[in-house]
Order: structure tokens, then C-alpha cells, then sequence
């Protein structure tokens, strides 16, 4: 992959903006590019931006522009995609997604585009599906933001329940970017201490950490409910996601990572843990799940594998 720390956004709406914005503030790229099907939106939005570079950390180039941009970049993010509405499912807005995404990713391609693809239209795990097998390009450089957000959203959570940093919460969301997650408890570490002994020690229950994935798994619909759609959360995430790459970090992060076997599963993508670097997906990590869990995620699977085949295959 080539060196240059050049992002391309597909998509303008407020997910792939908020994302756009969140690099103003934390630096890190050189040359941010938009595109979206309604050209006079991504150029306004890049005008938006250029107006705050002077206040922006470190220098950048922001400007909107056609395919031909994929090129010579590092990495393209794809948010393009139709919103959820109230009432609905990420796995309802899947066929059409699916069409879009196929688009999009065909026009990536034709530009010679040869980095790193990361998905985050919804439902996510099929999208990044999509992308990989329309891309052709290696299983390890297609990523979805699979349960990123999720897994943020729990250790925010869980820091205000335990009042501990989010920094120490080493808690996951595994499985589909949806209704069939689920959160591998007994993998659950606060600092280096492992958090079922310490809800012990300290008299707390597990049914607390039961209300809290709750709140995790609803809190799509919940901000749906309440605001139509949900974007910092999101962006912020493809922000930290974007950043691992481009600085070679090596860290782990749950993203939705294709399956070959790590987890008895092959064929789909879905959101495991994985350490990310300047190569994409570098490992996936693998846990030994209890019963309970490795049923959970093989559910998270099927439900997966069923929609690929409805509405890819
Ligand atoms: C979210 O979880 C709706 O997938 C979106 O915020």
C-alpha cells in the first residue's frame, strides 16, 4: 500500500461527515477527499471544512471530488447508504444497501484503487461481505466497523457503572453489528483484574451487566427514536479505526473481520476482535468461548449467513 496518508470519503450524510470533522480535530491525514452521489453536498461539505483548516491541528488538504481520487489513497471509507428509519432493523435496509455498496465499490476499483476499504452502511457485516467479494481485493484489506461502536458504547457504560476509566475497560462486543451481539463476560477484564471477580468482591451482580449490553443493543433504536439517526458515536469510531491503520498501530480493535475458522465459522463477516495495523486485519484474536457464548455467536452467524445468501448471493 502506498505511504501517502490520503482518506477518501464516500458518502456525505452525517456518519461520513462526522467522521470528516473528527479529523480536523485530531490530525493524522494528509489529504481528506469527498465524494457522494449528490456532487454540489460533498462540495459544499468540503468547503464547509476548508473554512475551519486554519483552527485545525496540522495540515491538510480537504476537497471533494470523483473515483479517480481512490487511486494513489490509503484507505477509502464507505458510510454511502440509506438511513434506518424508526421501526426498522439494520437487516431491513440490507437489499438496498447491498445495491449501493456493489456501486460503490465497483467505481473504487475502476479508479485502481489498491489500499484499504473500510464499511460502515448498515447492515455492516453484510456490507463489508459485499464490498470484499465485489472488491476482489485480499480478505485482510476489506474491514467493517462491525461492533466498534458497540464495544464503545459498553465500555462507556460499564465505566460509569463501575467508575472506572474506559481506558481499563477491556470488555467486547462480539457477533453481528446488531440485534444478535452479545458481550464474552468471562473475557472481561478491568485493568489486569478479571470483572466477574471483581463484581463479586465489590457485591455487584451480573444482571446489571445483563441490563447494560441492554442498553448497548438498543441504543441504535433508542437514538433513532429520539434524533432520526446516529453519527458521533460512528464517527468518532471510523476515526480511532482509520487511525490504527494509517499508524501502523497494532491494536486490537472489534471490527467485522471475515471468518476462517478462528471461531469455527467461515464464510461471512462478522465483528471479533482483531489487531489492526498498516496491513488491515493482521490476526484475528481468538478466545476460547464457554458453550454459552460460541451458541451465541454461532446464532450471529446464521442470522448473517442467511441475510448474505437472501440479498447477495
Ligand atoms: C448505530 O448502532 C444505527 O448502526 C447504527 O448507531
Amino acid at each position: 500500500m502506498n505511504e501517502k496518508r490520503k482518506l477518501v470519503l464516500v458518502g456525505t450524510g452525517f456518519v461520513g461527515m462526522s467522521m470528516a470533522y473528527s479529523f480536523l480535530s485530531t490530525g493524522g491525514i494528509d489529504e481528506l477527499v469527498l465524494i457522494d452521489v449528490n456532487e454540489a453536498k460533498a462540495e459544499g461539505e468540503a468547503m464547509d471544512l476548508q473554512h475551519g483548516l486554519p483552527y485545525a491541528r496540522g495540515k491538510m488538504v480537504v476537497k471533494s471530488g470523483g473515483y479517480e481520487e481512490c487511486k494513489d489513497a490509503s484507505v477509502v471509507v464507505i458510510t454511502a447508504g440509506v438511513t434506518m428509519k424508526e421501526g426498522e432493523t439494520r437487516l431491513d435496509i440490507a437489499a438496498k444497501d447491498t445495491m449501493i455498496i456493489k456501486s460503490v465499490t465497483e467505481n473504487i476499483m475502476k479508479s485502481g484503487f489498491d489500499g484499504i476499504i473500510v464499511v460502515a452502511s448498515n447492515p455492516v457485516d453484510s456490507m463489508t461481505y459485499v464490498a470484499q467479494k465485489v472488491s476482489g481485493l485480499p480478505k485482510e484489506r476489506v474491514i467493517g466497523s462491525g461492533t466498534i461502536l458497540d464495544t464503545a458504547r459498553l465500555r462507556y457504560l460499564m465505566s460509569e457503572y463501575l467508575n472506572i476509566s474506559s481506558n481499563n475497560i477491556h470488555a467486547y462486543i462480539m457477533g453481528e453489528h446488531g440485534d444478535s451481539s452479545f458481550v464474552p463476560w468471562t473475557h472481561a477484564y478491568v485493568g489486569c483484574k478479571n470483572l466477574l471477580e471483581l463484581l463479586d468482591e465489590k457485591g455487584k451482580d451480573l444482571s446489571d451487566l445483563h441490563g447494560i449490553y441492554e442498553q448497548v443493543q438498543q441504543a441504535g433504536y433508542e437514538l433513532i427514536k429520539r434524533k432520526k439517526s446516529t453519527y458521533y458515536g460512528i464517527g468518532l469510531s471510523l476515526n480511532r479505526l482509520v487511525h490504527a491503520i494509517l499508524d501502523d498501530e497494532n491494536v486490537i480493535l472489534t471490527v467485522s473481520c471475515y471468518q476462517e475458522g478462528e471461531y469455527g465459522q467461515e464464510g461471512l463477516y462478522i465483528g471479533v476482535p482483531a489487531v489492526i495495523n498498516r496491513q488491515g486485519i493482521r490476526e484475528i484474536v481468538k478466545l476460547d468461548l464457554n458453550e454459552v457464548d460460541q451458541a451465541k455467536f454461532d446464532a450471529s452467524c446464521k442470522a448473517l449467513k442467511e441475510l448474505n445468501t437472501d440479498v447477495i448471493d
